[in-house]
């Protein structure tokens, strides 16, 4: 039997993105007590990131995914970049361009949305 060897060439493949920015986008029922990201409205954040990253030209270097709960409910709406692992609580759409200028396009994390050095929820 053959040994098996790498399946891609890495020089060969796909470039991939420096960072990926990963906004929660989960949703609770109207109510729950821990509410969440959805309800405030990080469907807009990501659809208005996604649109900043393309018009900035940044699409090969940024991934932005949408996930489910990043556990920390109540500072949300929530944004991870990583490799990075920076953690931004409470984004509205007005720091998006801040944190495209700074963080993504110039590695500088902007200091004043951090999330508190806290456990998850
Ligand atoms: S619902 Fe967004 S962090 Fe939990």
């Amino acid at each position: 039997m053959r040994p098996l060897g790498p399946l891609i060439n890495q020089e060969e493949s796909v470039p991939k993105p420096e960072r990926q920015v990963l906004i929660c986008a989960n949703a609770r029922p109207p109510g729950h007590p821990k509410g969440s990201c959805a309800e405030k409205s990080s469907q807009g954040l990501f659809d208005a990131l996604r649109d900043l990253v393309r018009e900035r030209g940044l699409q090969d270097r940024v991934m932005v995914n949408r996930t489910y709960c990043l556990k920390h409910c109540s500072r949300g709406p929530v944004l991870a970049v990583q490799p990075d692992n920076v953690w931004y609580a409470a984004v509205t759409p007005d720091d998006l361009a801040e944190i495209c200028a700074s963080h993504l396009e110039q590695g500088r994390p902007v200091e004043r949305l951090l999330m508190p050095d806290i456990p998850w929820e």
